[in-house]
């Protein structure tokens, strides 16, 4: 018997894994997830991967209603007038910097050359770490591609430092004795190989509309601040436009929230997020990578929801994404809580049939030695089962796990239509249908004007550089 979704507060203080086919009602959940979390107070990140107007109107709508309207800030690289700006480089050390960027890359290319440009990578980042400046982006692409501007670090650099000594000895690798003169330049060459992959994909975050979002040394958007202050960050994903460059962008982002959430693990509990921070990841597969799995342990201890959505449940596994079947067990294992729309493949149908069994399996067994009663539905249909914790009911009663949300339960619900299964048991749901009578016109969301940081800024400084000569 279905019933309606009322969503108990506690369903989102645990991670919770949400698969829909297309169609099935996933925005509309959506939202009324969110609303119940600005309901509450709540702060949240919500990463969407249909980046349309409507979806920001509808998020704006939505805090407007809640008179949340000023707790919204939204990131989106495709549309710079229709961001807040945010740097996702001042966060983390050297070595977690290094590893960030180079999610660029990934592990495709040649594994010298990989290696090559990560320590490059990490002297950089490390040298101007310890400088102790800020730097961006369009800095970085400027460093790898000119003499210039890496003479220019070497000369402004503290010189008794240990990231000194790595950077020359990374700057003097590089050089080789000019033909004409002999004097020892950098090699065109070298450099090349060294940074011509990573330069490539940089491009796409030092130009354009994502170099205005980007590369601000004092952006609006601070994650560790988001979480802080329960803000409703919005992280539009050009998913369909520029499916690489929205899922590298996705990559990098989490990876600066899982410093965040480092850093929230090492605070006392009282000043952890209350009530827990929502992240909600929509197309989670299309940006997911084995560091995440991690991430799920840490967030649960700083007080943070994960809810990723994916399509399939194969799609966790994808080996041309770099995933396999053990982050699949991990992200699976790490989501008390799952909710299934609509599915499409049979494959998806099945394993969400495995993973109802079970969680019946330990719901009941877990009611048992509470000494709860359960009600079982009718053990042959496709019914579910109910929960019911009245008291004095045997618990006798015998429960085939394995029929209790068949395969072909999952592929016949409707839209609105919902399965969830967890702790609390496994349950038919329908979600109610959110009227958002949202605005046309202006998308209006709140703008701060930060005080300048001083920064690198070496992308200005090279015009000055190229000028000269260098
Ligand atoms: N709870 C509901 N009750 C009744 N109808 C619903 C409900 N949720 C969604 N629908 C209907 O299904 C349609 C699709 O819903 P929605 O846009 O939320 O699905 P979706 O899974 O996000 O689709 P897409 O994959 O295209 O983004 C809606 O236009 C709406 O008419
Ligand atoms: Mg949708």
């Amino acid at each position: 018997m279905a019933q309606d979704l009322n969503l108990p507060a506690d369903l989102l203080n645990r991670h919770c894994l949400g698969i829909a086919a297309t169609g099935g009602g996933k925005s509309n959940f959506l939202n009324l997830i969110l609303k119940q979390q600005m309901m509450r107070g709540g702060g949240c990140i919500h990463i969407d991967g249909k980046n349309s107007k409507d979806a920001i109107r509808e998020f704006l709508t939505l805090a407007e209603q809640h008179n949340r309207w000023q707790d919204v800030r939204i990131i989106n690289i495709d549309e710079a007038t229709l961001s807040n700006t945010y740097n996702p480089l001042l966060r983390g050390d050297a070595e977690e910097l290094t590893t960030r960027i180079m999610l660029l890359i990934g592990n495709g290319g040649d594994s010298f050359f990989r290696s090559q440009a990560s320590k490059g990578l990490g002297a950089i980042s490390g040298l101007v770490k310890r400088m102790g400046i800020p730097f961006s982006f369009a800095d970085l692409s400027v460093l790898m591609g000119s003499e210039g501007a890496l003479r220019y670090l070497l000369r402004e650099a503290p010189k008794d430092t240990r990231e000194y000594v790595d950077y020359k000895m990374f700057f003097d690798q590089l050089l080789e004795a000019d033909r004409r003169t002999g004097a020892m330049i950098v090699s065109e060459k070298k450099l090349q190989h060294t940074f011509g992959d990573l330069l490539g994909k940089l491009a796409a975050y030092a130009r354009g509309q994502a170099r205005d979002v980007l590369n601000a040394y004092n952006p609006e958007v601070d994650l560790l601040q988001a979480i802080n202050e329960n803000l409703l960050v919005y992280v539009a994903l050009p998913m369909l436009s520029k499916a690489e460059v929205a899922s590298d962008f996705a990559k990098i982002f989490l990876s600066d929230l899982r410093t965040a959430v480092g850093q929230l693990q090492n605070v006392p509990p009282e000043q952890r997020p209350n009530p827990t921070f929502l992240c909600l990841m929509d197309e989670f597969s299309s940006y997911a990578m084995p560091t995440l799995a991690p991430l799920f342990e840490q967030a649960r201890s700083a007080n943070i929801c994960l809810f990723p959505f994916i399509q399939t449940v194969s799609s966790l596994s994808d080996k041309e994404r770099g995933l396999s079947i053990d982050f699949a067990q991990k992200i699976i294992g790490n989501t008390w809580n799952k909710i299934s729309f609509v599915l499409k493949d049979p494959e998806s149908c099945e394993q969400m049939s495995k993973i109802a069994g079970q969680a019946l399996k330990e719901f009941v067994s877990k009611s048992v030695s509470e000494n709860i009663g359960f009600a079982s539905g009718q053990q042959d249909a496709s019914m579910l089962i109910t929960s019911n914790r009245g008291r004095g009911i045997s618990t006798s009663t015998r429960v085939e796990y394995d029929a209790v949300a068949r395969p072909e339960d999952f592929s016949n619900l409707k839209a609105g239509e919902g399965i969830y299964m967890g702790p609390r048991g496994v349950y038919k749901i329908r979600v109610p249908l959110l009227k958002l009578n949202q605005q046309g016109g202006d998308i209006v969301f709140p703008k701060f004007r930060m005080p300048a940081t001083p920064g690198l800024a070496v992308a200005e400084k090279y015009h000055m550089f190229s000028a000269t000569g260098g």
